[in-house]
């Protein structure tokens, strides 16, 4: 089928170059003229496994092409993806303008049937305002609105698109469930229709549930702390249950990222908007500042004075493997330990180039071990694979004192210790 995808960033991009791999014939559009000559050229703006392989393979093959035309876009395509940005506003709601601005030019643009799906992330009945909006500049306007929300982790997005646990498709009309069924028949995967409001709140709510998961285990943590039990094999015996499930039951210094974040607040303002008090997920925000906070406490009160101290950090990105440190709790805590006056050197395998411009008075080193130096203590943030391998005792003999704070539980504690460190787990 012929595919538009409006907006070439991280979930435009792989979206367009999935659909093309399984046989669409896709356009990605974007307002970024330089973006778009850089993606005719072969050049992939981000990092995710797999990806540049099958943007190339499917421009060559002629089934992915690049513009910045909307118009071109919709008279070529049936379905219309809109994949544009919906970034957060100071008081916690979503920045519509992108996803309106895109409808409005869509709408104008519209000649005979299209189906215009919401792939952006956004609050339920939104769907609602963009069929409202496509009517309203151009009425009666053949369309169908559907809401097809994402699931795509950073670092495994196309494994995670090609290999769906599922596909929500929220409709109005019936109209527009066999072409949508069509685009996903190859996946092989469970499609569920729903109505447009239910798809939008699926994924809000399953982002804050994960976010839910991951505040409870580090609240357990801090029970644990207190009590001398170990929240790994409290996680494992939980985790055991099949209703629980083992997976983002990790303890850690907090979650971050272009999502989560985000995604809660949002999910807590428009359920405020519709008359809800969702003070549980508030809760789960206020546990995520704290664990910050309580890692930091733990530094401080080892090094008792921050200033004038020699920081090494490992991991800035706001998870393992990728280079992206929007909202990461690695930067948060840096820019923290900065303002306290310490001297922090970091590494990163793949995101020091785009912390440097948020942390510029932090030193950043061309090998993990250089973070040692004459240093104070070592901080891990980042659950980056490879620093379970590092050289550790090397590691430790350029240290001035063998202080490591293990911020993601990534390290063997008894093998660490066995080494000389003086090592400080979360929840363990
Ligand atoms: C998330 C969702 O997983 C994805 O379905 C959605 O579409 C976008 O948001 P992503 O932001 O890429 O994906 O990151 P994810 O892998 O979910 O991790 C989010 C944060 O939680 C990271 O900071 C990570 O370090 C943290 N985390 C995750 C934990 O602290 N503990 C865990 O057990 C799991």
């Amino acid at each position: 089928m012929n595919l538009a995808i409006v907006g070439s960033g991280y979930v435009g991009l792989v979206t367009g170059a999935c659909f093309a791999e399984v046989g669409h014939r896709v356009i990605c559009v974007d307002n970024d003229l330089k973006k778009v000559h850089q993606l005719q050229d072969g050049n992939i703006p981000i990092y995710e496994p797999g990806l540049e392989e099958i943007v190339k393979r499917n421009v060559a093959a002629g089934r992915l092409s690049f513009t910045a035309s909307i118009g071109d876009a919709v008279e070529a395509s049936k379905v219309i993806f809109i994949a544009v940005p919906t970034p957060p506003q100071p008081d916690g709601s979503v920045d519509l303008s992108f996803v309106e601005g895109v409808a409005r030019e869509i709408a104008i643009h519209i000649k005979e049937y299209r189906i215009v799906v919401d792939k952006s992330t956004v609050p339920v009945k939104t769907g609602e305002k963009v069929a409202q909006t496509i009517n309203r500049y151009n009425p009666g306007a053949p369309i169908d609105v559907v809401s097809n929300p994402e699931f795509l982790r950073e670092g495994s997005a196309v494994e995670d698109l090609m290999k769906p646990d599922r596909i929500v498709v929220g409709v109005s009309s019936e109209r527009a469930v066999g072409p949508m069924k069509e685009i996903y028949e190859p996946f092989k995967v469970p499609i569920m229709i729903t109505d447009l409001n239910s798809a939008e709140l699926i994924k809000h709510a399953s982002n804050s549930f994960l976010a839910l998961k991951i505040s409870y285990i580090n609240a357990v943590a801090a029970v644990c702390e207190a009590s001398g039990a170990n929240v790994e094999r409290v996680a494992d015996g939980m985790g055991a249950d099949k209703r629980i499930g083992r997976d983002f039951l990790n303890a850690g210094v907090g979650y971050g990222g272009s999502c989560f974040p985000k995604d809660l607040s949002a999910f807590i303002r428009i359920s405020e908007e519709l008359g809800y008090n969702f003070r549980l997920l508030k809760e789960v925000e206020a546990i995520n500042r704290d664990q910050k906070e309580r890692f930091l406490k733990k530094v401080r009160e080892s090094l008792w004075v921050l200033r004038h101290k020699k920081i090494g950090v490992l991991g800035l990105a706001f998870k393992g493997n990728t280079d992206d440190v929007r909202s990461s709790v690695a930067i948060a805590i840096v820019q923290q330990l900065i303002a306290e006056g310490a001297e922090v050197r970091a590494y990163d395998p793949k995101a020091m180039e785009k912390a440097q411009p948020l942390v510029p008075e932090a030193k950043m080193t061309e090998r993990a071990e250089d973070v040692a130096d004459g240093a104070d203590a070592l901080l891990l943030l980042t659950e980056w694979n490879e620093f379970k391998s590092l050289p550790w005792a090397a590691i430790k003999k350029r240290m001035l004192s063998p202080l490591l704070f293990d911020g993601r539980n990534l390290l063997d504690p008894a093998a660490i210790r066995a080494l000389g460190f003086n090592y400080t787990g979360i929840g363990r």
